[in-house]
């Protein structure tokens, strides 16, 4: 395909605008002049081994699944090396040359790796100004000879931060379930045998910011997301539809409710609608992991929060009806979630 051109790229060249096919229109631009910083809860995830403080942290985290679907969390157990380490295996990679990536290039969103921009350069009808790496990552062992190879310590490093986030995810959902009264055993092996996918993101500075996005509103598909960026940039819409930018705290990661938790929750808690502002000073990169459950598992509200007042309001999917839906629409159109309410 000689006709892709990657962001990087383009910066490389020092393009003084943004091309035609990137610019938005004005009612899908971002207002960066009027730019509000929402204070999102930051949970202490140490206290939850606590039981004097356990049922606090619980309430708080209860709290931000309802009103926002988003908080951030520090004393996770991810030590800051590692987190530093996969950061820059993601710079060294996109840092490589146009030619090397493009060994990875892919369309298709079945692939368990694939390198590409935007959300989908062949089908696209407007441009994100992004480039992406994503891959599977859930066992490791099945998926890590497929990452890329280049640079040489990114199997390593990568691999590192995507076992360690793993293994949060799981502590996260236990307490999640728990503020839902939801039985974690029920779901246990599901979880640990569920499907983690890293979207590696590569946002570079951008000449005219205020006329395109790095991502379009959007929710994830899964259970949850853990963000880690390296910079400011991710806004959310609150339950207003006001878009707030989410700040940046060194260390800490985010948390992101996914279309997985608001189905099961029967709507008790709201997957958050995101999108990603572009700055003409600064590069950004970011490292989603999205986790949901098994690929083929269907997901509908559960049982237990299901009655007469709370009657069921959503049809069951599983990721595998996620990747079907995104390959024949366009997410910046209308929201998965909306197709099965
Ligand atoms: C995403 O929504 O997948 C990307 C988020 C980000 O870059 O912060
Ligand atoms: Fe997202």
């Amino acid at each position: 395909d000689n006709l892709f051109t990657s962001v990087m790229t383009l910066t490389k060249m020092r393009v003084p605008h943004v091309p035609q096919r990137y610019v938005l229109p004005p009612s899908q631009r971002p207002n960066l002049t009027l730019d509000l910083t929402t204070t999102l809860p930051i949970i202490d995830l140490s206290t939850l081994h606590h039981a004097s403080q356990r049922s606090l942290t619980l309430d708080t985290i209860q709290g931000a699944c309802k009103e926002l679907g988003f908080f951030q969390v520090v004393n996770h157990g991810i030590p800051l090396p590692v987190i530093h380490d996969a950061l820059a295996a993601a710079t060294e990679f996109f840092n490589l040359s146009l030619e090397e990536k493009m060994s990875l290039l892919s369309d298709n969103v079945h692939n368990p790796v694939r390198y590409g921009t935007s959300l989908n350069h062949a089908s696209d009808k407007v441009h994100y100004w992004r480039d992406f790496i994503k891959h599977y990552s859930h066992p490791i062992s099945d998926w890590i000879h497929l990452w890329p190879s280049n640079p040489p310590s990114y199997k390593d490093k990568m691999g590192n931060y995507a076992k360690a986030v793993q293994v949060l995810h799981k502590q996260l959902m236990e307490a999640i379930l728990e503020t839902l009264g939801l039985n974690f055993g029920n779901l246990q092996k599901e979880i640990e045998e569920g499907n983690q996918l890293m979207a590696i993101n590569c946002y570079p500075a951008c000449p005219e910011p205020d006329l395109t996005l790095g991502m379009p509103p959007h929710s994830d598909y899964g259970t949850l997301t853990v963000l880690l960026q390296s910079g400011p940039g991710l806004q959310l819409q609150d339950n207003k539809k006001k878009w707030l930018s989410v700040p940046f705290v060194e260390g800490a990661l985010l948390v992101q409710l996914g279309d997985q938790i608001e189905v099961m929750s029967n709507g008790q808690y709201k997957s958050v609608v995101h999108q990603v502002t572009l700055s003409a000073e600064n590069k950004r990169l970011s490292i989603a992991s999205l986790h949901s459950l098994p690929i083929n598992k269907k997901i509908g509200p559960a049982p237990e929060l299901v009655d007469e007042q709370h009657p069921v309001s959503y049809n069951e999917f599983s990721f595998r009806d996620f990747l079907n839906y995104i390959s024949s629409n366009d997410i910046a159109d209308k929201r998965f979630i909306d197709s099965i309410k």
